[in-house]
């Protein structure tokens, strides 16, 4: 993909800062941070431990509020939205990979896999025959019924990039997809992201320390110290064969 300008922007930011706490116990996590992923990339966002990834996609993913700056997502000012509104936006444009991945403990994998669909009043056979779906896509199949306990770290994730992507959002971000998962499956997971921006058109972040699966890039944006220093085409990005 070029950083052709006639691109549509999905995400706008600029300038964007985020202090944790006061006083003595402050941390500035976000420095000024600038960043446009466009319409349909896959942007790798990469950098050392403690950096500021996943605060920057909390705050594009309306998660977390910021101090200032600008961050326009989906053509929407997040700066202008009340938090009903942000709340709404959530639910139907943006699909998230937690790096923790939130699964909800009493539910089963179809379940949780299912829940945005059914915040979005999709009936609840419906609901979980896609859930299915895409549970087997990230081979799966024999865990439609398992809880979260029963799953193993890298199971645990493959259901939470499930959830991220069953309600069809415009933007996916996922915050470490692949960390607990081996080569196979790690690069099954990615396949599927892949193959979602390039024939969906969906924008995708993704968040990784992972080298396996840089391949999978469009771009590759490095952030150090709360800041986006330096963005590269990748030059090997491997489309879905
Ligand atoms: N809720 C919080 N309260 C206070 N400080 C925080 C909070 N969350 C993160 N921080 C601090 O903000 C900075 C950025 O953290 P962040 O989690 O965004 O880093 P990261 O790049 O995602 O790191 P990692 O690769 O380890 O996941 C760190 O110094 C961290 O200790
Ligand atoms: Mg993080």
């Amino acid at each position: 993909m070029t950083t052709d300008k006639n691109k549509k922007i999905a995400l706008h930011c600029q300038n964007i800062t985020k202090t944790y706490g006061s006083g003595a116990s402050k941390v500035q996590a976000l420095r000024g941070v600038d960043l446009d992923v466009y319409e349909g990339e896959l942007l790798m966002l990469v950098g050392p431990s403690g950096c500021g990834k996943t605060t920057f996609v909390s705050v594009v993913t309306t998660l977390l509020t910021f101090d200032s700056g600008v961050c326009d997502v989906l053509g929407k000012d997040l700066n202008t939205l009340s938090d009903a509104q942000k709340v709404h936006f959530r639910g139907e444009n943006i699909g998230f990979v937690f790096q923790s991945f939130n699964l909800l403990p009493s539910l089963n994998a179809m379940e949780n896999v299912a829940i945005p669909l059914l915040i979005a009043g999709v009936k609840r056979e419906t609901a979980l025959n896609k859930a299915k779906e895409i549970i087997d896509a990230m081979g799966l199949e024999s865990k439609h019924y398992s809880k979260p306990n029963e799953l193993s770290g890298g199971e645990q994730q493959r259901v939470a990039v499930a959830r991220a992507i069953v309600h069809d959002p415009k933007l996916i971000v996922c915050d470490e997809p692949t960390s607990s998962l081996d080569h196979e499956s790690g690069q099954m997971v990615m396949k599927l992201l892949k193959k979602i921006s390039e024939e969906e058109h969906r924008t995708l972040i993704v968040v990784t320390h992972d080298n396996r699966i840089y391949e999978y890039a469009d771009r590759m944006a490095h952030m150090e110290d709360g800041k986006i220093t330096r963005i590269e085409e990748n030059k090997e990005n491997k489309g879905n064969e």
